[in-house]
């Protein structure tokens, strides 16, 4: 399975912070937005990623993450020239995802939680025909897709950013697909506010009954980081999070625990970075793993 991330935006919500710098970038305590990302296709096990930047912001890219070597992954990038909505990211990775099927990941969705490593393997193994996407329970669903749940919970509708949601559940962003996906995002119909919807390519499955939809329960933690509220939110459950004393979102971590790199490549990074928290964690777990050695 392939690994899209779709990080083209520019972060208008976000102005001033995001003139010189785009959201991708920005940091969420202590690493960029964009790590999260990423964490969470490693620990799908997936490691070829295409990220979908936005124009002219290749070599910022390149300076943080490389061709993703480091991480154990390969990272190539492409820029969406205008942005025509979430869908659009099936056509511009058209020829990246070839026959494969493919995950994709929103630059500014952050998840994480106890087993979720699980959750998303048995998606990326399951995933034979159809789609899989998830439901997070939320107090306002309003600015988000929404999925309506039969009594036995099967899902029977989603509407995007509805006024009046049937439900309180959302669909956060985070998708696994068959490679049909590329032809249904090649033929959705621009929405009323000229995009191609996700939630459109969503009901295409829905409709053909090809849609799984796995709910995330209260141990999960997921947010969007899109505006300043949200992006503070997020900085502070990360940070309270990390006190348990374990990461969230550290790529070299999630890379070794895959053996996607070795205890040395490890060290390396660690030294790289060792005035920072950062580095001083990446040590804890070399440290850690060595002795177990
Ligand atoms: C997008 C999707 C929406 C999804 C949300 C998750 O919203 O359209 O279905 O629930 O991401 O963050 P947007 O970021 O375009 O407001």
């Amino acid at each position: 399975m392939k690994g899209i991330i779709l990080a083209a935006g520019k972060g208008t919500r976000l102005h001033p912070i995001t003139l010189p710098v785009c959201k991708p970038l920005l940091p969420v305590y202590d690493k960029p937005l964009i790590y999260y990302s990423i964490a969470t296709l490693m620990r799908a096990g997936i490691r070829d990623i295409l990220i979908i930047i936005p124009p002219d912001e290749l070599k910022s890219f390149e300076s943080l993450l490389g061709d993703g070597s480091k991480y154990g992954v390969n990272i190539s990038y492409k820029e969406q020239k205008v942005q025509r909505g979430i869908a659009d990211a099936f056509i511009i990775g058209e020829e990246f995802i070839g026959d494969d099927s493919v995950c994709l990941a929103l630059g500014d969705n952050i998840f994480y939680g106890p087993a979720f490593r699980q959750k998303l393997r048995a998606a990326v193994k399951g995933l034979a025909e159809g789609a899989i996407i998830f439901g997070y329970y939320v107090n306002d669903p309003r600015p988000f897709g929404v999925v309506e749940f039969d009594n036995n919970g099967t899902a029977i509708s989603i509407e995007e950013k509805p006024s009046n949601p049937k439900s309180n559940y959302i669909v956060p962003g985070l998708y696994f697909y068959d490679n049909s996906v590329i032809e249904i995002a090649k033929n959705v119909e621009p929405s009323a506010r000229g995009e191609l919807e996700i939630t459109s390519v969503n009901n295409v499955y829905l409709d053909a009954g090809k849609l799984h939809v796995i709910t995330l329960e209260k141990e999960y933690s997921w947010f969007d980081a899109g505006t300043a509220d949200s992006l503070y939110n997020a900085a502070g459950e990360i940070r309270s999070a990390q006190r348990s004393g374990k990461m969230i979102g550290c790529l070299e971590e999630i890379a070794v625990h895959n053996h996607w790199i070795n205890l040395d490549e490890l060290e390396e990074a660690a030294e790289k970075m060792k005035q920072t928290q950062y580095g001083k964690y990446l040590y804890g777990v070399l440290n850690e793993l060595r002795d177990e050695v």
